[in-house]
């Protein structure tokens, strides 16, 4: 993929995303966490691990979610996560171009920029979840 592609794929979604705010001059409403929650376990858990939803669940490919919720940027990942690698193969967000017409590899599913707000907030519960690790001795 080369990079012109790129920086047109995330001027379209900042675009996308700003709307909200620009149309009718209010800032975008805040996530629901609960409802992210429930978003994560239907769709997500299939790959990753969700918090205790699927502790020994998920593929090996992928980090759990409150992996990621440790990482200093982990909102900016749970808000582009759909433009990121792999999910615009699989997942389906309206005005949000395709990757290719070739199917999904995974089974599809659709969310809204709104329920993506609502799994960020979810992703916020589990930046204090504690990971326990074996030390090395
Ligand atoms: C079919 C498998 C699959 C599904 C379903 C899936 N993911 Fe992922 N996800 C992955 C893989 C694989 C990676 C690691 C990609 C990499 O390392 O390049 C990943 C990475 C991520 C990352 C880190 C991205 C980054 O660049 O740091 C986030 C955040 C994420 N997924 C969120 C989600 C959310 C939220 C859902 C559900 C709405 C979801 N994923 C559903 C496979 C999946």
């Amino acid at each position: 993929m080369n990079t012109i592609f790129h920086a047109r794929r995330w001027a379209a979604i900042a675009l996308i995303a700003s709307a909200s705010l620009l149309l009718d001059g209010t800032p975008a409403k805040a996530g629901n966490p609960e409802k992210g929650r429930a978003i994560a376990e239907q769709h997500c858990s299939r790959c990753h691990v969700i918090a205790k939803h699927n502790p020994f669940g998920g593929i090996g490919s992928t980090a759990s979610f409150q992996m990621i919720a440790k990482m200093p940027d982990y909102r900016e990942r749970f808000e582009t996560f759909y433009a990121r690698r792999p999910h615009p193969a699989f997942l389906r967000i309206p005005g949000i171009p395709r990757w290719s017409k070739q199917p999904g590899y995974a089974v599809e599913f659709k969310l809204t920029l709104e329920q993506v707000k609502d799994i960020a907030a979810f992703a916020e519960t589990l930046v204090t979840m504690p990971i326990k690790r074996k030390r090395k001795k």
